[in-house]
């Protein structure tokens, strides 16, 4: 499936036009109103088109692909995705390997061809599914190298990644050395990232500022794909992710 990018302008202005619960909605698009003929009295009333919601919150609601997974909430005992396929080598930095779920690869592959049409953009993967297992090893690397307290901020205990889900992906570019840094942001990757991959159902899970509330620190790199409906959704909320996630759970009573 290829969708461009214009599909995805229209599908987000279709959502806007939906009255989605969220608190910080920017739903200011005005409905259009039905023109009054210029020979109609100014005694006669106008009329007013409604739009008719084309999907509520509670409907983009996937169980498994909208799994809640932060420091507040472990996903179930033994925990494997479904479909997890391995990670075309170019899409990869070098000498890494790595899989997700295959309807994310689907989803990923005009995100990156589009990506490298672009001039100065090498966006790359550099981590993708974690198991458990691997996210102990992850964890205590992380406790090793920058102790327990710093470790915690940057890195989630075993049961609680996102990396966990196969739906989440690091991504690197060469402009800072592929490195997992705050400098990520301002690479060709990092702003190409930002303005566009929730076109591609892509939702940046820790955004800068915002430790408070998602428990880590800014991750520019970390993106996690809940579907381009739901990121259209999220990105016009002006939400975190687990925020986000957590009202779409309520909308739909999971
Ligand atoms: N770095 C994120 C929080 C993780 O370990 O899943
Ligand atoms: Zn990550």
């Amino acid at each position: 499936m290829r969708l461009n990018r214009r599909g995805f302008l229209v599908l987000s202005a279709q959502l806007a036009a939906v009255p989605l619960l969220v608190r910080c909605g920017t739903n200011e698009d005005p409905l259009p109103v039905v023109e009054t003929p210029t020979d109609t009295p100014t005694s006669a009333p106008t009329e007013t088109a409604t739009v008719e919601p084309t999907s509520s919150l509670a409907d983009l609601y996937d169980p498994d692909l909208h799994q809640l997974a932060s420091k507040e909430y472990a996903l179930p005992d033994g925990y494997v995705p479904p479909n997890l396929q391995p990670i075309p080598g170019n899409w990869l930095m070098g000498g890494q390997s790595g899989s997700l779920r295959a309807g994310v690869l689907e989803a990923l592959e005009p995100m990156m061809n589009d990506a490298w049409e672009d001039d100065g953009v090498d966006l790359r993967i550099r981590s993708a599914y974690r198991s458990y297992d691997e996210q102990i090893t992850t964890f205590q690397y992380w406790v090793d190298t920058v102790g327990e307290e710093q470790a915690r901020r940057e890195s989630a205990v075993p049961g609680h990644s996102e990396h966990q889900l196969g739906t989440t992906m690091d991504f690197a570019d060469p402009y800072n050395g592929w490195e997992l840094l705050e400098s990520f942001a301002d690479s060709p990757s990092g702003i190409w990232l930002a303005e566009h991959a929730w076109e591609y159902g892509f939702a940046l899970s820790y955004p800068e500022g915002m430790e408070a509330t998602t428990g880590y620190i800014y991750e520019p790199w970390h993106h996690r794909y809940i579907g381009i409906e739901a990121a259209a959704a999220w990105r016009d909320s002006g939400l975190t992710l687990i925020e986000f996630l957590e009202q779409l759970h309520e909308e739909a009573g999971a």
